[in-house]
């Protein structure tokens, strides 16, 4: 399998990659989970420049600078609200990836780190979330050839196991 794609577990704040991945919400101006640490460790200009987007639909992706994170970009995606899974909510999450890698090969960028869109606040449980995600970074990296990493990084362990057993079911041993 492919070792350009990585599991981690972390702080995705603290991945360096051309760009971080923010699940932000429709307004794009801040929130609590990741797209609150990605704001605090980005500092004020973040929000600035993301005030003049004047938000982002659900599905949909929007490219910004990093400012005093340690990347280039910051991809900032709308994941579903989860409920109940008989409204769409998983083509949304699967349109999520691939308006971000729209913007990683416009961008020509080489290395992209995502966080678990959906599967905190947003409450898209991750057993089923996982598979969705690797199924669309392997489409990606197997369509862009520029792409050098695409790092998956999970905030707890548990959600490390259960991308990793995603990632097994697929035909794929873990990866570091
Ligand atoms: N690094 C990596 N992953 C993180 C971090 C972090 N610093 N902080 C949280 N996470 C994980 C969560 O544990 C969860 O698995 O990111 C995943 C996504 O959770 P949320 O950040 O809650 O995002 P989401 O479920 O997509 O909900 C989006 O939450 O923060 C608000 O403004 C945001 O309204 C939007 C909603």
């Amino acid at each position: 399998m492919d070792d350009r794609l990585v599991l981690m577990q972390g702080d995705l704040t603290k991945v360096a990659a051309d760009a971080l991945v923010n699940a932000a919400n429709s307004s794009l101006l801040g929130g609590g989970g990741v797209d609150g640490a990605i704001h605090r460790a980005a500092g004020p200009e973040l929000l600035a420049e993301c005030r003049t987007l004047h938000g982002c639909p659900t599905g949909e992706a929007r490219i910004t600078g990093a400012y005093r994170l340690p990347a280039r970009h910051v991809i900032h995606t709308v994941g579903p609200v989860w409920r109940g899974g008989h409204q769409g909510e998983r083509g949304q999450l699967a349109r999520c990836y691939r308006s971000v890698f729209e913007l990683v090969e416009r961008h020509a960028l080489r290395s992209v780190a995502f966080p678990s869109i959906s599967t905190g606040v947003y409450g898209f449980p991750i057993s089923e979330a996982a598979p969705i995600a690797l199924r669309e970074i392997r489409a990606a990296l197997a369509h862009q050839p520029q792409l050098e990493r695409v790092t998956v990084v999970l905030f707890s362990a548990a959600d490390l196991e259960v991308y990793r057993q995603a990632l097994a079911a697929a035909g794929a041993p873990p990866s570091a």
